[in-house]
């Protein structure tokens, strides 16, 4: 079987560990939106089983929860044309998860980028489902067999994770089961980087609220942020090239394109020449347009948590439908005897 014998099909998720971010946003949400149409089918999934590899409050969890899927709903992805779930609610992921990590070797697992910055030096004392995660990830895409994986700089090794699982379980079991997924990097903001230190990736959590913007954030404090953000004494250059070695500028350029959809080159091109005086200004703008419908959105959603739980469960409802027969073919592939 060849790729081409697969259903176009997207699969991405986020974790509800904190709050969203811009990062989130323009590395994946926007994204996802526009993948939305007749080239896929789209599935998006608020992973809390990832979320819980590293201890998460359960009245924070189930709220934070929400708040994920509520940001997804805002940004523009809907719920009839995509199937939109949590996580938890489809068991076939952690189901396959377990075939996965018996597919998995730990070598692999050992080269894995993300734990190693997670669990820093403190390997002894981090959860074992930290480590384990990308077998988790894996079995969120394959339980799909999901061709295009939309995520930002961060998760490539994990999706290239995946493409190896697959490839090991075709072989070891000899089928053409599993497809190998694609991850799909594209555009100018799949590392958004800290508004403080332009060499850290913009994340959840981190010392200061001032180096994210949350998408939260209302218009005054989305505009505060970004002119208070770090940058350096020299105006824009006429190229990209020209902002090499300048982390921090090339963020707010970066940042400046993916909200208005163009490419970095445009940006330098409007702006070649520009102080900070005029170039962020005109970007809190911007982000203020952009951003400022989804939070009051979001707000707007979040105000009723019982529709949102409808829209999850309608989502887990369809999930299932597509994972459970796959989840099944597998286990009858490994041998497990299903005799019910
Ligand atoms: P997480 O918040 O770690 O669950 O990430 C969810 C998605 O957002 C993944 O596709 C990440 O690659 C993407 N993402 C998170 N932070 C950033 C960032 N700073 N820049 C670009 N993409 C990001
Ligand atoms: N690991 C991803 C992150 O930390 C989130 C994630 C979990 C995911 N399962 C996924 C992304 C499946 C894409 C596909 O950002």
């Amino acid at each position: 079987m060849t790729d081409a014998a697969f259903t176009p099909r997207v699969f991405s998720g986020i974790k509800p560990s904190g709050n969203l971010t811009l990062g989130n946003y323009l590395g994946a949400i926007k994204r996802w939106v526009g993948m939305q149409g007749p080239d896929f089918e789209t599935i998006y999934c608020v992973v809390d089983l990832h979320a819980i590899t590293v201890w998460q409050d359960p009245a924070t969890l189930a709220d934070a929860t929400r708040e994920v899927a509520a940001g997804m709903l805002a940004s523009g992805i809907d719920p009839e044309t995509s199937i939109l779930f949590n996580q938890s609610q489809v068991p076939a992921h952690a189901e396959l998860a377990w075939i996965f990590n018996c597919v998995a070797r730990v070598g692999w697992m050992n080269r894995m980028t993300q734990f190693k910055d997670k669990a820093g030096k403190n390997t002894e004392k981090v959860s074992l489902g930290l480590y384990a995660y990308p077998a988790l990830m894996a079995a969120d895409i394959l339980a799909y067999h999901a061709t295009h994986v939309p995520v930002g700089e961060d998760q490539k090794q994990h999706v290239e994770l995946t493409r190896d699982i697959a490839a090991k379980f075709n072989h070891d079991f000899k089928v053409e089961f599993f497809p190998l997924t694609n991850p799909v990097i594209e555009g100018p903001a799949t590392r958004v980087m800290n508004l403080r230190d332009g060499t850290k990736k913009m994340s959840k959590s981190g010392e200061s609220d001032m180096e994210r913007i949350n998408m939260t954030d209302d218009a005054d404090t989305i505009s505060r942020k970004l002119k208070k953000a770090r940058t350096d004494p020299e105006p824009l250059p006429d190229t990209l090239d020209g902002l090499k070695n300048r982390p921090e500028a090339r963020n707010l350029v970066d940042i400046y394109a993916g909200l208005a959809e163009v490419t970095s080159d445009a940006v330098i091109a409007e702006y070649a020449g520009a102080g900070w005086g005029r170039f962020k200004p005109a970007l809190a703008d911007l982000a203020v347009e952009k951003l400022g419908p989804i939070s009051s959105e979001m707000s707007r959603l979040m105000a009723d948590p019982a529709e949102i739980d409808r829209v999850l469960a309608n989502g887990a409802d369809r999930a299932e439908a597509i994972a459970q027969p796959i989840l099944k073919r597998t286990y009858d592939i490994v041998g497990l005897v299903r005799s019910r």
